[in-house]
């Protein structure tokens, strides 16, 4: 005991990794590819599984060449599948690390550590009478939850993609149009250009009364939450973004992170999760994107700066700081 830092229960991890207990695990069963660079990942979830709601995110941890990264993927699959797995569909991004993974190495049988699922992009419990999908790229995929799990008598997607061979879930939706369960406008950004906001009065005149669920880039979102709060129904629209809109950047520092002992120079935009990472430091994360509190580490001296909103902290006893969204702001020391 005193020679081993094993535990009996990574001992059992070894032979029953999903029983009820351990830390929550998923196993990925098989990998189906969608496009050619998304595909959706079946896991089979350990037993404290506690369900999702459609349209909520679950972080995953991965091992990639020996690291263990986690990040946020939206679950695609209907709340009440019947084998009790679920999905989730990932888009290889250029340089990527844990997209390209999963979308292009993974193999069946592999074991990810899995969190509850989480997030308030959700479906109210009234339904509403019209609703309004505005989507673009992998955007779609907390959205396909929702079609997937809720049938609605007024629907309407607005979705873009380059060209058609990269609308993930295309056939199905098509499926749903065939069957009239959904009224779909399919824009080919490569030869459309990309959606003008004001556009919507002619592709869905009533949409001001729909309430509506977007999710895609940043410059989409924006762009949404402007018009609709120029038109007073700020309320009706819910939107997922995938990554932080970061708005501020400034002088960066000397960064030490004092507990692995590295010192290394960082910019004033740079995360400090990904300067950690860069460095070879072990960070926690989840979303990476400031909503999930996975990345709180002590900032133990010096100053940072919150990446969102230009807001400096500064070292005090006990505060702690958010790596993923916020940069050094002159020397200062991490507690990683
Ligand atoms: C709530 C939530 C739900 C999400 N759901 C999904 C989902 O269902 N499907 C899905 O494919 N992704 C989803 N994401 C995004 C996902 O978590 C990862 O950010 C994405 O897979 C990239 O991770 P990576 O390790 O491959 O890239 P990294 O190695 O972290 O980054 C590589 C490069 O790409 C940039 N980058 C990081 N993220 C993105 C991005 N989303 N788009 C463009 N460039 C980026 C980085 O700045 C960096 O330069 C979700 C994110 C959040 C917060
Ligand atoms: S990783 Fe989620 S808040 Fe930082």
């Amino acid at each position: 005991m005193v020679t081993t830092p094993l535990l009996p229960s990574d001992y059992l991890d070894l032979v029953s990794p999903l029983r009820a207990g351990a830390d929550l695990r998923g196993r990925i069963e098989s990998v189906h590819p969608e496009t050619g660079d998304a595909a959706t990942i079946v896991i089979r979830p350990g037993r404290g599984w506690r369900g999702h709601t459609a349209g909520q995110y679950v972080r995953i941890g991965v091992d990639v060449d020996g690291v263990r990264l986690w990040r946020a993927y939206s679950v695609t699959s209907p709340t009440d599948r019947q084998d009790g797995r679920v999905t989730i569909t990932v888009k290889a991004i250029p340089d990527g690390k844990v997209s390209n993974h999963l979308v292009r190495r993974t193999k069946p049988g592999t074991l990810i550590q899995l969190d509850q699922a989480t997030g308030d992009f959700v479906l109210p419990q009234a339904k509403p009478a019209k609703v309004l999908y505005l989507t673009a790229g992998s955007g779609i995929t907390p959205v396909m939850g929702m079609l997937r799990d809720t049938e609605f008598d007024d629907v309407v997607m607005v979705h873009s993609a380059p060209q058609p061979q990269d609308v993930i879930f295309r056939n199905e939706l098509h499926d749903l149009v065939a069957d009239k369960k959904l009224r779909l406008t399919e824009l080919h950004t490569d030869t459309d250009g990309i959606l003008d906001i004001a556009s919507l009065d002619e592709l869905v005149p009533d949409w001001t009364e729909r309430e509506t669920w977007a999710c895609g880039p940043a410059g989409l979102l924006d762009a949404a939450e402007k018009h609709w709060t120029e038109h007073g129904v700020q309320e009706r629209l819910h939107t997922e973004r995938f990554r932080p809109s970061i708005v501020v950047a400034g002088d960066g520092g000397e960064v030490t992170f004092s507990t692995t002992g590295k010192t290394v120079d960082a910019d004033g935009a740079t995360p400090l999760l990904d300067v950690g990472e860069e460095a070879g430091v072990l960070m926690p994360s989840g979303c990476r994107m400031g909503i999930c509190f996975g990345c709180v580490t002590p900032l133990k001296t010096g100053a940072v700066r919150d990446l969102r909103t230009g807001e400096i902290t500064e070292a005090e006893p006990g505060v702690l700081i958010q790596t993923c969204v916020s940069a050094a702001a002159g020397p200062c020391d991490i507690e990683r």
